[in-house]
């Protein structure tokens, strides 16, 4: 479709009167071009500006409870506020004066929630929503002590990305919206409270903690995390906060957390949140990192104990402007989040251990593309293999995939590869300033790249050619393919294993984790078990206390049945709960029948310890079998 047409159909979606459309056009600030298909708010009748949350956290119960005020924007006739809400209680709704307003809890859609509609009036700035939320509220992970790293204390943690904040606040759960807050949380005395803001070092007495955020974010970038934590600091602006068994191995693994800091900004201009910390948490928690500002969350899977996996802290620090600086605008512009972090991440990673290193990461990235884009399309999902995407009455968690990390990464790589580096950095820099805390369409970024970067430079732009890496699927015939030099050695040496070396013959002594986990994707397809074993005798596999390396030997173990894996197996798979490692192992073992058995099995056991985010995949996997 043309996109100018494109557009213009959007902002009639989003606009559902006529004097909201003639609005729209004066508020230069505020123009909100896409409607979100994942969210009920009328941001162009009024928007969220600023949240003071008042919240406690009650351990017992599973809930939190508290009040949600928002100072408001609204238009001239403004006569509702529309916020998301997922299985909140929402008890009383007041005005600045604690009077009541009305509201109404709209019926729940899927994925989506319920709208809260508030009746207001264009003078109502400020609107308190008293509510609590549910025990199965998705966002919340409520751990037992046992559950934990030290098992002294429970646990709380947030996922609020994509779109499951609004299961634990009443908020305008998109995107392109943006507001600045505050908040005091109350929980059981002797833990620690967090939350991605301006956070305490010290856990107090009363059990009151107060933050602040005054730099604008979207909702899903709402984050709490409560426990038994403590702080070391690591460099002037970066620290850990972990459990405390955890946090002296955590302060090792990040070690170089300034000098990622000072070679992101010396890419792409200033770190713009003050300070970056990142929180270790249990390891049920579903996801590798989660960008949440000024504090990424991570899985204690990264703690390799050398520093091996760290190029996740680049990708989730690189998001600190991609992503958090420029947002995608909506779900469907997923692949400007990820894609561009990739790319980033690998530039942070090139510029502190250089471009051998990097093209491993590469190498590996276009590999799990390769396979994933396969897998869509024998599944029927050929259409979600396009980097701008239709999730409209989806789970927005379909858009992810490594289409948008990987896709999106090789298409900013073709353009570097097109245009030259230095050009292609002078524009991102650009990019990132002149867009800070704004939303980014697809269409916006390609308007963008045309004019800031082809037409500024004097250079013909292929437009064509980017709408066939963004509209279409798979990938483009002339795609940048990845070669790691360090990985051909690799190559090298299982050619040697295939003619007949033992395996304490081949040269591995220089390897990093990522050549191991080179080397045990390329156990060939005819491997036996007996060879398995071989393998394994050699270099303990499964042994490993790398992540990455272990998932991949356990899904080779699976698929030829090499038994004496299985114990790890199980102990892994009940222990972990970060989606990224389970999906591939249950899928491995639901391709027999045996393994099916094995897989519900473990999963009986294992499920209690997973988060929504991760059960919710699983579950949709083992339906049928
Ligand atoms: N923002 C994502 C995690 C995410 C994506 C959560 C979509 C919910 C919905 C995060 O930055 C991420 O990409 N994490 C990766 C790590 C990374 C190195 C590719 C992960 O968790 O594996
Ligand atoms: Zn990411």
């Amino acid at each position: 479709m043309n996109y100018k047409i494109f557009v213009f159909l959007l902002a009639i979606a989003a606009c559902n009167s006529k004097s909201e459309m003639s609005e729209e056009t004066n508020k230069a600030d505020e123009v909100i071009p896409v409607k979100d298909p994942h969210s009920f708010a009328l941001p162009s009748e009024s928007v969220i500006k600023h949240l003071s949350w008042n919240a406690e956290v009650d351990f017992e119960k599973k809930t939190i409870s508290g009040v949600a005020t928002f100072n408001l924007k609204n238009d001239a006739d403004a006569n509702k506020l529309v916020l998301d809400t997922k299985e909140l209680n929402v008890t009383k709704v007041t005005d600045a004066n604690g009077n009541d307003l009305e509201f109404n809890l709209g019926e729940k859609v899927d994925h989506l929630g319920s709208p809260l509609e508030i009746k207001i009036a264009p003078e109502t700035t400020t609107v308190a929503i008293h509510y609590s939320t549910s025990p199965g509220a998705e966002a919340l992970q409520w751990l037992d002590p046992v559950q934990t790293a030290d098992k002294n204390s429970p646990f709380l943690f947030t996922q609020s990305q994509a779109i499951l904040a609004r299961s634990w606040v009443p908020v305008q759960d998109s995107p392109g919206i943006r507001f600045t807050y505050e908040a005091e949380v109350t929980v059981p005395k002797g833990l620690m409270a967090l939350m991605s803001a301006e956070n305490p070092t010290e856990t107090n007495e009363t059990g009151v903690y107060t933050f602040k955020m005054d730099q604008a974010i979207p909702a899903y970038l709402l984050a709490l995390a409560v426990g038994e934590l403590e702080f070391k600091r690591i460099g002037a602006r970066s620290g850990v906060y972990a459990e405390p068994s955890v946090v002296e191995k955590a302060a090792y693994e990040f070690g170089e957390l300034e000098e990622m800091i000072s070679a992101a900004e010396e890419l792409y201009g200033p770190y713009q949140w003050e300070e970056y910390d990142i929180i270790v948490l249990p390891p049920s928690f579903p996801f590798g990192g989660m960008e949440n500002p000024r504090l990424t969350f991570a899985t204690p899977t990264i703690l390799a104990g050398d520093r091996s996996l760290t190029s996740l802290v680049a990708h989730e620090l690189a998001h600190s402007w991609s992503g958090n600086l420029v947002t995608n605008a909506t779900w469907n512009d997923f692949w400007l989040n990820e894609g561009f972090t990739v790319y980033f991440e690998q530039r942070i990673m090139e510029k502190l251990y250089g471009r051998a290193y990097s093209e491993m990461l590469a190498s590996l990235s276009a590999q799990d593309l390769k396979t994933e884009i396969q897998d869509m399309i024998a599944n029927g999902s050929e259409n979600d293999t396009r980097l701008k995407l239709e999730l409209e009455g989806r789970n927005p968690d379909d858009g992810v995939t490594s289409i948008a990390y990987d896709k999106g990464y090789l298409f900013l790589r073709s353009i570097e590869e097109e245009v030259g580096r230095e050009r292609f950095d002078a524009f991102l820099k650009m990019y990132f300033n002149d867009n800070a805390f704004e939303g980014m369409t697809t269409e916006g970024f390609l308007e963008r790249l045309e004019n800031d970067l082809y037409k500024k430079n004097n250079l013909t732009f292929n437009k064509e050619k980017a709408e066939q890496w963004i509209y279409q699927s798979g990938l483009p015939e002339n795609a940048p393919a990845p070669q790691s030099d360090k990985f051909a050695l690799v190559d090298a040496e299982w050619e040697k294993l295939k003619a007949g070396s033992t395996p304490l013959d081949l040269n591995t002594s220089e390897w990093s984790s990522h050549e191991w986990l080179h080397f045990v994707r390329s156990i060939p397809e005819e491997y036996t078990a007996e060879q398995m074993k071989m393998l394994d005798t050699a270099f303990k596999f499964t042994n490993t206390g790398n992540s990455e390396v272990l998932t991949a030997w356990l899904v080779k173990s699976i698929s030829k049945d090499y038994t004496p894996a299985y114990n790890r197996l199980e102990e892994f798979l009940v222990n972990t709960g970060r989606r990224k490692f389970l999906m591939p192992l249950y899928e491995e073992m639901i391709k027999t029948d045996k393994g099916t058995a094995m897989a519900k099995d473990i999963y009986a056991k294992a499920r209690p310890n997973y988060h929504f985010v991760s059960t919710n995949s699983i579950d949709a996997l083992l339906k049928d079998k």
